[in-house]
């Protein structure tokens, strides 16, 4: 599969997203939006409003990753806004299998999410109910961290397990992703990367996705 860029919105001008999303429209190929409660997360970000809004800025697919608790009672409405996908907490949702279900019958893709401190062992069994597991490379909840190569194994061993399953499903990467860290990211499994900072702190963010995309390529 070829890699997936997917630059994070939580790094852009909040009074301009839709040109943020404009920049990159180009290069990118999915467009990361960081849902953040304040309850699940310490930070407070947008809502469904405001991915109402993108959906109608921009026709680049929305990935719209739910740091909120009670996810079941959120997440099928941004499904419902026209989110390509909508991916929430393993951590936040009581059963992760039934919201999986809910989220494809209301039309987008589900995908579910391990923060830094969870093992991906316990739910390498409902894969084939997800499209995406997303791995997150920092603590969530804020932009601009290190990276953490140690959550790389979590990534090798959800790899192996999906090669094994023959299942499709991505392997998205999310914190810290860079120039220095997203080839060892692609080596170790992955196949979709989120870029917050290093997108839209360059100077031309859509050049940056391109860089990152090459540097994935040439290390899967
Ligand atoms: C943080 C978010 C990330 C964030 C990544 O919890 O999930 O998507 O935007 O930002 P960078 O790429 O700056 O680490
Ligand atoms: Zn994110």
């Amino acid at each position: 599969m070829t890699s997936i860029i997917a630059p994070s919105l939580l790094a852009a001008d909040f009074a301009h997203l839709a040109d943020a999303a404009a920049a990159v429209r180009p290069a990118a190929d999915w467009l990361h939006v960081d849902v953040m409660d304040n309850h699940f997360v310490p930070n407070l970000t947008i809502g469904l409003p405001v991915v109402q809004s993108l959906r109608r800025a921009t026709d680049l697919p929305l990935d719209c990753h739910l740091m909120i608790e009670s996810p079941e009672r959120w997440a099928p409405g941004y499904a419902e806004a026209g989110a390509y996908n909508v991916t929430f907490h393993a951590e936040a949702a009581a059963d992760p299998v039934a919201l999986a279900k809910d989220l494809r019958a209301a039309g987008s893709r589900a995908g579910l999410a391990i923060d830094r401190d969870t093992p991906v062992e316990p739910y390498l069994e409902l894969l084939p109910q997800f499209d995406t597991l997303l791995i997150m490379t920092i603590k969530a909840g804020f932009g601009g961290q290190s990276f953490l190569p140690q959550m790389l194994d979590k990534v090798r061993t959800a790899r192996r397990h999906a090669a094994a399953g023959h299942l499709e499903i991505r392997i998205e990467v999310d914190g810290g992703i860079a120039e220095d860290t997203v080839a060892q990211a692609a080596e170790a499994g992955a196949d979709a990367f989120v870029a917050g900072t290093a997108v839209y702190a360059a100077s031309d963010p859509a050049e940056a996705c391109r860089r990152l995309r090459a540097l994935a390529g040439a290390a899967a």
